[in-house]
């Protein structure tokens, strides 16, 4: 989404913070500003602060503008938060090319040839002939709150039933095919329905529009499902049934669960699991799991215990296992024999499946058990062809720290044998990797390892350790960096104590020098410095004073992207175009290019660490 500046300028100016704030938080005046408890982190006394134009919570860091806080608070993207604030203000978001505008213009009219379907569907439960589907719902355990917020629906009888109900609304049978609502004719026939008889599940898109249904027969009659094909707005492979419900869940806390079946993901939202969702119908796809990764760094994914269950698994951690980084994992819970997340928490409640999700088990181990199976005997032969594939797993990770540790821990596996390994520590988890994970339950992997996969707070330090490295052989950098340096909570301790120490040189300083700054730290800091600059092949290639500027400018972005994710990158290129605006200086251009390149390369996911040693 390219936006004219002048567009966002005009936002920001017709969207006065504290009221916008004040809706979900109390403020009280402060002398010329308000203030109020932060809502980005549990705090009794207030520290957050509410400027004309931005906020600052000078307890937890949190930072921005009236944009900021609608991503921030609602776990909005960028362009999603800039809607929402458009209409609010009354302003059109413009479009960037007549094209593209008439084809927004088409998906509008078919999101509301969707909205409208979906309505009808809704009133027809509610006549006589909606009856049987109403009590079919009942009767399987969902309460009314939880039919009308689903929007489920009775498609009627067919024969032109749902072409009638919307023909009053001025939408015509060619659009219901384009919808995917009818099915076109052969020749000259005309289009026909594509659902009789069926209770209907609106499948919404991350946004929450409506974009496809799925029908379901009352009985056992065969297809049990149908779906809506292909079309404008639905690309199946693309979508997650109750991804918009769950994507605010887990903004909030909630563990992203993944189950099989449109009324797993209702049984278990009803239950109080709002972070459930299901591919339609389809084993799970590398869009599905980007999307999957969007909500949460360790999503977890239900499986059936059988035979089916374990070769969907092994799919599953196939396709992960090119895709993950520190930051991206997957957890497996499996189902008791016979059991769906739905029948499991009608007779067990939420307690049974909480149990099960606490049992999740890592990636690491799934893996480790999946290729010890495909290898069984002990024979040495089979004992090297094991090791041979579980090298050969760990090395199809791209992110190098990440895959050492998966050698490692698979690798331990290995030579524990049939050692029983002693029970891992419990390790409390927030599943948004920041913002100390307020509401969340921790969740405690049962980690069948001597060594987790992944431990977050070692990556974390870790990732300190590279961005601090970085800044320590490029000083210079801290002209350009150090408002966004100060903004990151690094983890307590070294890290944080080596930060300070920079940002307090800097501001006293007259040479940026890395000489300077290493003579500086071993005087505040010696096991900081020493800390930093140990095992330098595990460092980025950025750390090194030889790389070039691109290269440490553009890493060290990277890893504050890691820390901060990509609201505060988002906010950090706008400082740069405002900077850019202002100074015109060449500085302020790099900048902007580093951060959109680095933007453009999240969004692509391929950003991977360097770390080229020697
Ligand atoms: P299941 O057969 O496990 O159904 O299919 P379910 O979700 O448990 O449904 P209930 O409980 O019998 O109502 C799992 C998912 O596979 C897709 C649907 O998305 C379904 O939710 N499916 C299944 C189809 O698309 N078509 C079918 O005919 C069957
Ligand atoms: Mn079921």
């Amino acid at each position: 989404m390219s936006l004219p500046p002048n567009f966002l300028e005009e936002l920001r100016l017709r969207t006065p913070l504290a009221p916008l704030i004040g809706r979900s938080v109390k403020l009280t005046r402060a002398g010329r500003q308000w203030r109020g408890c932060c809502p980005f982190h549990g705090e009794k006394s207030p520290s957050f602060y509410v400027y004309d134009d931005h906020y600052h919570c000078f307890g937890c860091g949190a930072h921005g503008d009236a944009i900021a806080y609608v991503m921030q608070s609602q776990g909005a993207s960028f362009p999603e938060a800039v809607e929402r604030l458009a209409a609010e203000a009354g302003l059109e978001v413009p479009k960037a090319t007549p094209q593209q505008a008439r084809r927004e213009e088409k998906r509008r009219d078919l999101h509301g040839v969707m909205q409208a379907a979906a309505e009808a569907f809704q009133r027809r439960l509610r006549l006589p002939e909606g009856r049987a589907g109403l009590d079919y719902l009942l009767r399987r355990g969902l309460s009314e709150e939880t039919i009308r917020k689903f929007g489920l629906g009775w498609s009627g009888g067919g024969r032109g039933t749902l072409a009638a109900d919307l023909k009053p609304l001025g939408i015509e049978p060619p659009q219901l095919v384009e919808a995917g609502l009818m099915r076109a004719g052969e020749g000259d026939a005309p289009p026909a329905d594509l659902y009789f008889n069926r209770v209907m599940f609106p499948i919404r898109d991350r946004r929450g529009r409506i974009v496809s249904f799925g029908g379901r027969v009352l009985g056992d009659a065969q297809p049990k499902y149908v779906n809506g094909p292909e079309t404008e707005l639905f690309s199946k492979r693309r979508n997650l049934y109750g991804a918009d419900l769950a994507r605010e869940a887990a903004f909030k806390g909630a563990p992203v669960v993944v189950v099989e079946g449109y009324m797993d993901v209702i049984a278990l939202h009803q239950a109080g699991f709002g972070g459930a969702v299901a591919p339609l119908g389809t084993a799970l796809t590398e869009e599905q799991l980007a999307e999957l990764w969007r909500m949460a760094p360790q999503p977890l994914l239900c499986f059936d215990g059988d035979k089916a269950g374990l070769r969907a698994a092994a799919r599953a951690a196939e396709l992960a296992l090119p895709l993950l980084s520190p930051e991206r994992s997957l957890g497996f819970v499996t189902l008791p024999a016979g059991e769906d997340p739905d029948t499991l928490v009608a007779k067990g409640g939420s307690g049974a499946f909480r149990t099960l999700l606490e049992a999740a088990r890592p990636l690491s181990a799934v893996l480790y058990g999946m290729l010890a199976e495909k290898h069984p005997g002990g024979t040495p032969e089979a004992r090297a062809a094991l090791r041979h594939d579980l090298e050969d797993a760990a090395g199809k990770i791209p992110d190098k720290f990440l895959a050492g540790e998966y050698r490692r821990a698979l690798l331990d596996s290995f030579f524990a044998g049939n050692r029983r390994p002693a029970p891992a520590p419990r390790q409390p988890w927030s599943p948004r990797g920041g913002a100390g994970g307020r509401g969340a339950r921790p969740l405690a992997p049962a980690l069948n390892l001597p060594r987790p996969g992944i431990d977050p707070a070692q990556v974390r330090q870790e990732q300190a350790r590279c961005l601090l490295a970085i800044t320590l052989a490029h000083p210079w950098l801290l002209g350009e960096v150090e408002e966004a340096l100060a903004s990151l909570e690094l983890p307590e301790g070294m890290a944080r104590r080596l930060q300070q120490a920079m940002l307090g040189w800097h501001g006293g300083t007259e040479r940026l020098e890395a000489a300077a700054l290493a003579d500086h730290l071993e005087k505040m800091d010696p096991d900081g410095l020493a800390w930093l600059r140990q095992s330098p092949r595990m460092l980025p290639a950025a750390a090194k004073e030889a790389a070039l500027p691109q290269l440490v400018t553009q890493q060290w972005w990277y890893f504050f992207g890691r820390f901060r994710g990509e609201a505060a990158l988002l906010l950090e290129r706008e400082a740069a175009v405002r900077d850019l605006a202002a100074t015109g200086s060449a500085a302020a251009q790099t900048r902007l290019i580093r951060l959109n390149e680095l933007l453009a390369a999240q969004r692509r996911g391929e950003m991977e660490e360097e770390n080229e040693g020697g």
